[in-house]
């Protein structure tokens, strides 16, 4: 009958840098902790470590540190098992506790590689010797529930041993964990690529938590600023500039003196009403007519048919030349100062002339034609 090597006991030495990586392979064996990887309880039983010696050696070989060690026995397998067999064994077989025969040493890894060095096996003989309740040097400190599978395990006749957990992590080991990912070697950055990766897979919505919060706050302090920016802007610009007032300029252009020659008397240009201006004709001048209201500040209307400005507010009346003749205004409208300037006519608003005042007879009241 064929016979396959089998795991009976699995143990870690110190040196492990928490890479994820025999948990990875063999789940059910290996426990990765905050601070390092321990074996799992119900591993410590040979007949649970047996069928997993494949998922064992794996982890073992995917050992960045090389710190998982175990002891293999060789055992009839029956035919058509496709048990696997490990092809190397990191540790010699240990010698049955219950004085069945001797396990065939497995070969070393490495023949350059030092020998590993097992861990001191909790023997059944030892543990049979102890009182049920007793603490000894590898179980103090344990669950109960750990110090019952160790107690079972040896009355079986198998082999177990639990390492204690390192006290302090040696400084080879934190410098590791401290160095950036660029920085280590090759089999230590693929552990730390397969660490991180298991931390970001255990919450997958942790980027794009961030990444929703971080765009929020983005649009958020933008369209603050641009509130800001938008409501206080003006304001702060107007603060900065000089304080002055800005008026248009008082001098209209209204057209070379020609088109006012051909007028007859009486009429009235509203070419220029826009700019506040009515240019009337008279029998030898033009002048230019304000279109404010004399009563309270309307807008009079030009009646062409009736040859009169009639204000539509409260009935105001005003003849071609401006003179009033009916409604409540008491006088008649204003005039601007009117000049030649390069044969264009300028009418300046900033300068009025009124009648009652005697100052339509005023030079630039009027302009001959
Ligand atoms: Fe023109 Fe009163 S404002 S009539």
């Amino acid at each position: 009958m064929a016979q396959k090597e089998r795991i009976t006991k699995v143990w870690i030495e110190e040196g492990c840098i928490v890479c994820d990586a025999c948990e990875t392979a063999a789940p059910t064996v290996f426990e990765v902790t905050d601070d390092t990887c321990i074996i799992r309880p119900e591993a410590l039983n040979p007949d649970f470590t047996k069928p997993l010696t494949a998922e064992i050696v794996e982890a073992a070989e995917e050992c960045p540190t090389d710190v998982i060690k175990y002891d293999v026995v060789l055992e009839d397998a029956p035919e058509g098992a496709d048990a696997p067999t490990p092809p190397a064994a990191k540790s010699t077989a240990s010698a049955d506790a219950a004085g069945e025969a001797p396990a065939k040493a497995a070969p070393a890894k490495s023949p350059e590689a030092p020998a590993p060095k097992p861990a001191e096996p909790v023997t059944a003989a030892a543990t049979a010797a102890k009182a049920p309740g007793k603490s000894d040097e590898a179980a103090d400190g344990l669950d109960p529930g750990i110090q019952a599978l160790l107690r079972a395990a040896t009355q079986r006749g198998g082999n177990v041993g639990i390492l204690k957990k390192a006290a302090t992590v040696p400084e080879s080991v934190q410098s590791i964990k401290r160095k950036p990912a660029r920085d280590l070697p090759p089999d230590a950055k693929q552990a730390r690529v397969i660490q991180e990766a298991k931390k970001r897979s255990k919450d997958p919505d942790k980027d794009r938590r961030a990444l929703l919060n971080t765009a929020a706050l983005t649009v958020g302090w933008s369209a603050f600023g641009v509130s800001v920016g938008v409501s206080c802007g003006p304001a702060f610009a107007r603060f900065m500039m000089p304080n002055v007032l800005e008026e248009p300029d008082p001098r209209v252009r209204v057209g070379k003196i020609g088109k006012y020659v051909e007028m007859e008397p009486g009429d009235v240009n509203e070419d220029y009403k826009p700019q506040g201006i009515w240019m009337i004709r008279e029998e030898s001048r033009i002048a230019a007519l304000s279109i404010i209201c004399t009563h309270l500040g309307c807008i009079p209307n030009w009646l062409k048919n009736d040859r009169k400005f009639k204000c539509p507010c409260h009935g105001s009346g005003y003849r071609p030349d401006g003179i009033n003749f009916e409604g409540p205004t008491p006088r008649p409208l204003e005039r601007f100062k009117i000049f030649v300037e390069d044969g264009i006519v300028i009418v300046d608003k900033s300068n009025k002339y009124q009648y009652e005042l005697g100052q339509w007879d005023m030079l630039g009241s009027y302009l001959e034609v």
